[in-house]
């Protein structure tokens, strides 16, 4: 028997898989089925910082009728669409959540600016999340906006965020940042116990008959671990925070080179939603079989055994790579 069990934010888990936030999480029975299936935990779907200041603006409009400032202030808010749960739903959602199911369940914020609607960190922690994880998505469209001022809006979100809340907490963020080292040390800096790398942005598309820009989400597929494979490998043992690794894992070898990287858990969605009980199913067992054919004891034994301080060649993580890569194609094939 090989011993999958992994630790994840203090967390003591039962193997390495743990199912990322997706509309899977608002209902119960779907977490229970993804625990039946096997994974280790489960983070919820995100509340976003709209959906909650939404709330409270249609409440002091209902408050102060006939205050035409109100309205107006609603309007300001983009169409939040779908997301309709409202924030007493979402923590009530996550109460449920968590006396169905024996799996360590984690809440998720999802929001860019400090402000009263943080608070909900703490309802989050009150309803019994295990964890928080605090997804950073913000699309920088002002060309008078500095990196490193948007960087410090962010580090003070996370701080205010750990001020309010005792469990550990979890920072989500995308790839685009110039210097993702010092950023991720500064995270860690400003209270975030762990790391999830790297949110997934949905490019819209044009829609040329009828002059509409559109959403367009495609799911992932095992390409996109590469790029999350590569920052967990640079910076396993740089930062003092876990590390978990989410975009493109659908097989137990994605799995697998995420803890090698340096990853304590491989988060999926897409595979899940696109598969079902079988992805999870699948990935544990092939990570299992895997393991015994390569004399593995254990999950813990593999992690970082890849990562770039740990390879025969870590400036293969580096711009050397990129010339061997440009190197590596071969016109003659065409
Ligand atoms: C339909 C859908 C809904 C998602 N909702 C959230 C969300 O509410 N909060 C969040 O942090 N990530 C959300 N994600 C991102 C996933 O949690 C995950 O990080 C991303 O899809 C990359 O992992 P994958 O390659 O396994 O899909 C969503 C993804 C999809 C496809």
């Amino acid at each position: 028997m090989v011993d999958l069990t992994t630790t994840y934010l203090g967390l003591k888990l039962k193997n390495p898989l743990v199912a990322s936030p997706s509309p899977l999480s608002e209902k119960v029975e779907n977490v229970k089925r993804m625990e039946e299936a096997g994974v280790a935990a489960v983070v919820m779907y995100s509340l976003f910082e709209e959906q909650i200041i939404h709330e409270s603006l249609e409440l002091d409009y209902f408050l102060t009728r006939g205050t035409e400032s109100f309205a107006e202030a609603l309007t300001y808010f983009p169409n939040i669409g779908k997301f309709t749960l409202s924030p007493e739903k979402y923590v009530e959602t996550l109460k449920k959540t968590k006396l169905a199911v024996n799996i360590p369940v984690l809440g998720s914020l999802n929001g860019v600016s400090s402000g009263g609607w943080i608070e909900y960190g703490r309802k989050i922690q009150d309803a019994g999340a295990d964890a928080l994880e605090l997804n950073l998505y913000y699309l920088p469209v002002d060309v008078d906006l500095t990196s490193s001022q948007l960087e410090d809006n962010y580090l003070k979100l996370v701080s205010d965020v750990r001020a309010g809340i005792s469990i550990p907490l979890a920072v989500k963020l995308a790839p685009y940042f110039t210097a993702l080292p010092n950023f991720a040390k500064r995270l860690v800096d400003a209270g975030a116990d762990g790391l999830v790398l790297f949110n997934r942005f949905y490019q819209p598309d044009l829609d040329l008959e009828n002059l509409e820009v559109v959403p367009h989400l495609v799911l992932s597929n095992s390409d996109e671990l590469r790029l999350p494979l590569r920052w967990i490998a640079i910076l396993y043992g740089k930062v003092k925070a876990d590390l978990a690794l989410t975009s493109g894992v659908h097989t137990p070898e994605d799995a697998i080179k995420a803890i090698m990287a340096g990853a304590n858990v491989a988060m999926s969605t897409s595979a899940i939603l696109k598969r079902g009980s079988n992805a999870i199913q699948h990935i544990l067992t092939g990570m299992e079989e895997w393991l015994v054919a390569h004399e593995y004891e254990s999950v813990k034994q593999m992690r970082g055994s890849m990562s770039q301080g740990a390879v025969a060649e870590p400036a293969a993580f580096e711009r050397a790579n990129y010339m061997k890569v440009l190197n590596s194609f071969n016109p003659d094939s065409m």
